[in-house]
């Protein structure tokens, strides 16, 4: 009988920074009024470094100066634009934001993807067991339903070095999530939607520059 083909492994490039790295990073014109409506500072400045750091990662793999990025947010409860999963239309990448503690983390891939970190001083996941929180968490991020759906409806099961979605909600879904490795103070973790292998890239700063003057930056390949 002939061998069914392996699924193809999906790359998720990812970055976890300080907020602090962002300071100073002015607020555009595009999410003013979402930042403006949180209420403590810290948030704020948390909200600011995200932004930040999807819309430096997202227009650096697609290869466009970050002021011609669209960012696009869409909430599957009440349909609007001003939160909910970040999206980008026409560019086929997908990414996925979190912020905990000092820290700001994003995730980019070529499938539907979420990212979840939780920083230990931070920690409010209640009667879950960190680790097994931002894995669930990175799940219901990865399909855009976030904690509309209830998290105690996802299971995952230990598959090797990473985990698969075995129920999620009234159904099943086909996810594969990972563990963040060595993130300082925190703990993370990473779905892509899909069966195939999932391969992580730590990024850096460093690499996601818009130092381009004429034409489109480099593109990073996934
Ligand atoms: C998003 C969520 C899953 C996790 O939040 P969290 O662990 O507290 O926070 P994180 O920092 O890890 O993630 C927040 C980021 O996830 C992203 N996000 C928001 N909603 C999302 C969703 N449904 N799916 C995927 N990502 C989502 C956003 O980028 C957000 O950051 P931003 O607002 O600064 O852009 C949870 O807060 C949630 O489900 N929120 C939506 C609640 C809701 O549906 N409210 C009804 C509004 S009508």
């Amino acid at each position: 009988m002939p061998l069914a083909p392996r699924p193809a492994p999906a790359t998720v490039r990812w970055w976890c920074e300080p907020v602090s790295a962002f300071a100073g990073v002015p607020v555009l014109p595009a999410d003013a009024h979402r930042i403006a409506r949180l209420a403590r500072d810290a948030d704020r400045l948390r909200a600011v470094a995200g932004t930040e750091l999807l819309r430096r990662a997202v227009a650096r793999i697609i290869g466009v100066r970050m002021a011609d990025l669209r960012v696009s947010r869409s909430c599957r409860r009440c349909g609007s634009d001003q939160h909910g999963k970040p999206w980008f239309p026409d560019t086929g990448v997908h990414a996925s934001l979190s912020h905990s503690g000092g820290l700001v983390a994003v995730a980019v891939a070529a499938q539907p993807v979420g990212i979840d970190i939780e920083a230990l001083a931070a920690h409010t996941a209640g009667e879950w067991e960190l680790d097994e929180w931002v894995r669930v968490e990175s799940v219901v991020k990865a399909t855009g339903d976030g904690l509309a759906v209830d998290p105690r409806s996802v299971a995952l099961m230990l598959d090797g070095d990473h985990r698969r979605v075995t129920a999620y909600g009234e159904g099943a879904l086909d996810g594969v999530t990972v563990d963040l490795p060595a993130v300082a103070g925190a703990v993370g973790a990473v779905t892509v939607l899909g069966t195939g292998p999932v391969v992580l890239r730590r990024g850096d700063l460093g690499e996601l520059d818009d130092a381009e003057e004429f034409g489109s930056p480099r593109a990073l390949p996934l």
